[in-house]
Formats: structure tokens, C-alpha cells, sequence
């Protein structure tokens, strides 16, 4: 056994790690109460709530794609990006750049990963290891520390992403990475034609996203079920073209309460403060209660 797998193996029961129903292993954060990616899939999940929404099979025919990954977790937004990527232009050179809090996350990730091509497992484990990977084809930077920070430097420098996966735990749980004055700073990192995708349907990020400036689109879900679920996550752009326009009911969504964002002014309160400072504001509001809302529309 090499050291960096003797490192996963001592560290993966820290976060339980379980099945989803494609195959892949997903973890459960004990501090967020939640699993780190959908039941249904996680695998899946990178792939068609990321890399797809992301139009990186239409992008990759650039020469050069930026990518940034917030909350980076196991990797899997990001190798799945990468396969998408060289899947369909096998000469695009792509630099990453990973922001992720605990580095014993994908250090932990290497001993459950799905069957990546050898070339993205050997960057996977180079972040994991190194945080750092210099390749013909790819450039990686694994930034450990509160997003809410290293989000600062990445503007500080310029950075433009042609493509930003948006990954924190839910709202509720972890809303620190959810307010508009985060969104803000990760707007600033999107370039003019760039995409930022998000598992989240939720009307308060939605709402915080179009604070930032952005326009908003859906991403559907593909096959119909009972009125419960009403999209898979949020595409958005600084222009509103190649976006699938929001329906009348996710419309309303936002006017409700449920559309009023989260805000962190100084970008450092804790996720009981903004979460109170939120609720506060949704007592004092005039807005539609969101249960209403959910009754006209039949969402059981
Ligand atoms: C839902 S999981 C992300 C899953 C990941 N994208 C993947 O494909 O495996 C959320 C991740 O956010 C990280 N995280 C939590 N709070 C953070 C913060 N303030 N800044 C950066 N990362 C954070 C957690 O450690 C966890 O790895």
C-alpha cells in the first residue's frame, strides 16, 4: 500500500461512505447531517448537473477552459468535467481550480473512486496529495480554507471560469456558501460566455444569483414525477441565451418568502447567525408565505 492509500483507508470511515444507485460511493458529513451527493447518483449527478449543464461538451472545442469547482469535495465535478472535455476534444488544455475546506475530504476520496480514465485519477490524486498538478494538458490548484476566503484571491487575480460548479451542502445546513454577498464574489469569477451550474433549485439561491446580476435558467427533470420536485438545479449566465427559461410556478417561487436570500455582509458569520438574520426578515415581509404558493400549484 502506498502512503496516500494508507491515508484514504485511515480516513474514509470518517465519512461513512454509502452507495447511490449508479454504483458510486458518496459520503455523509456527520458536521452537515447530509450525504455529499444525490441518493439517485453521484457519479451521475457530476455528470449531468455539472459537466452537461455546463455546455462542456460544446466548450471544449476551445483550445483552453478554465474551470472552477467550489466545494470540491471528492473531485467528482471536476473529473467528470475533464472526461467530458477530452471525450470531445481530446487537445483542450484545462486549468482547475478546486476550493475546498477540508483536505481530508478528497484524501479520504481516493479510496472510493468511481473508474475514472487514468489521466484524470493521477490529477485527482495529485490534489489530493500535493494540492498542486502541473500536466501538458492541465493545470490544477486545490485551494484548502472557508471559500468565503479563498474566493478573494481568485478575484483578486482575474481568475475567469468558463465553467463554475456550485456544490455546497444544502442551504439550510451550510447557507454561509448560499448568500448574496458570496454569490457575488463567485459571479465575478465567471467570464462573459461562462456557465455556473448548481444542484440547488431552492428560491433563495436563485434569488441571491439574480442579486448578483445573473440571469437564471432551469434544469429540468427528465422524467416527469408527482408535483414535489420541480427541477433537477439553476444554469446561470450573465446573458439569458442557451438558458431554459424558469416555468410560471419557479417564477412565483421567488416572489414568495422562500425567495429571500441569505446574506453574510462581512462574508464571516456563522450559519446560525445567517440564518437568523434571513428569518428575521422573512417575519417582517409582506411576501406570499411559500406553503400558499405550494397549495395553488398542487405540490404535495
Ligand atoms: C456537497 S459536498 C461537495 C461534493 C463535491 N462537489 C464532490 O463532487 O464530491 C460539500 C463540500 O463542501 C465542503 N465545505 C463545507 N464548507 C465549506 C466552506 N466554507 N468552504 C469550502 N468548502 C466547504 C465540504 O468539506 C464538502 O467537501
Amino acid at each position: 500500500m502506498t502512503s496516500s492509500q494508507q491515508i484514504a483507508a485511515a480516513l474514509t470511515p470518517l465519512w461513512r461512505p454509502r452507495p447511490t444507485a449508479d454504483g458510486s460511493l458518496t459520503f455523509f458529513s456527520p458536521e452537515f447531517g447530509e450525504t455529499f451527493h444525490s441518493l439517485e447518483g453521484a457519479r451521475q449527478e457530476a455528470f449531468e448537473k455539472f459537466a452537461i449543464a455546463t455546455a462542456l461538451p460544446t466548450k471544449a472545442q476551445a483550445p483552453h477552459l478554465q474551470l472552477l469547482d467550489i466545494c470540491y469535495g471528492l473531485g467528482y465535478n471536476t473529473a467528470a468535467a475533464l472526461e467530458v472535455i477530452w471525450h470531445h476534444n481530446p487537445a483542450c488544455q484545462v486549468t482547475v481550480v478546486g476550493l475546498e475546506l477540508d483536505l481530508r475530504v478528497p484524501q479520504a476520496a481516493l479510496a472510493v473512486m468511481p473508474p475514472w480514465s487514468g489521466s484524470v485519477q493521477a490529477i485527482l490524486e495529485g490534489l489530493a496529495q500535493r494540492q498542486q498538478v502541473t500536466k501538458p494538458q492541465c493545470e490544477a490548484h486545490l485551494l484548502i480554507g472557508d471559500a468565503r476566503q479563498t474566493i478573494q484571491d481568485l478575484v483578486r487575480q482575474g481568475f475567469q471560469a468558463d465553467a463554475i460548479f456550485l456544490d455546497p451542502f444544502s442551504p439550510q445546513r451550510c447557507p454561509q456558501l448560499w448568500t448574496v454577498e458570496f454569490l457575488n464574489l463567485v459571479a465575478q469569477c465567471l467570464a462573459p460566455e461562462g456557465y455556473l451550474a448548481t444542484y440547488s433549485r431552492a428560491a433563495a439561491v436563485r434569488s441571491a444569483l439574480r442579486e448578483a446580476g445573473l440571469h437564471i435558467g432551469t434544469i429540468p427533470i427528465e422524467t416527469p414525477r408527482p408535483r414535489k420536485e420541480w427541477a433537477q438545479g439553476t444554469v446561470a449566465r450573465w446573458q439569458a441565451a442557451q438558458l431554459i427559461p424558469l416555468s410560471p410556478m419557479e417564477q412565483e417561487h421567488l416572489q414568495t418568502r422562500a425567495g429571500i436570500p441569505y446574506r453574510d455582509p462581512h462574508l464571516q458569520d456563522s450559519a446560525p447567525m445567517i440564518r437568523a438574520r434571513r428569518q428575521a426578515e422573512q417575519q417582517a415581509s409582506r411576501r406570499e408565505s411559500t406553503s400558499r404558493w405550494r397549495h395553488r400549484w398542487g405540490i404535495t
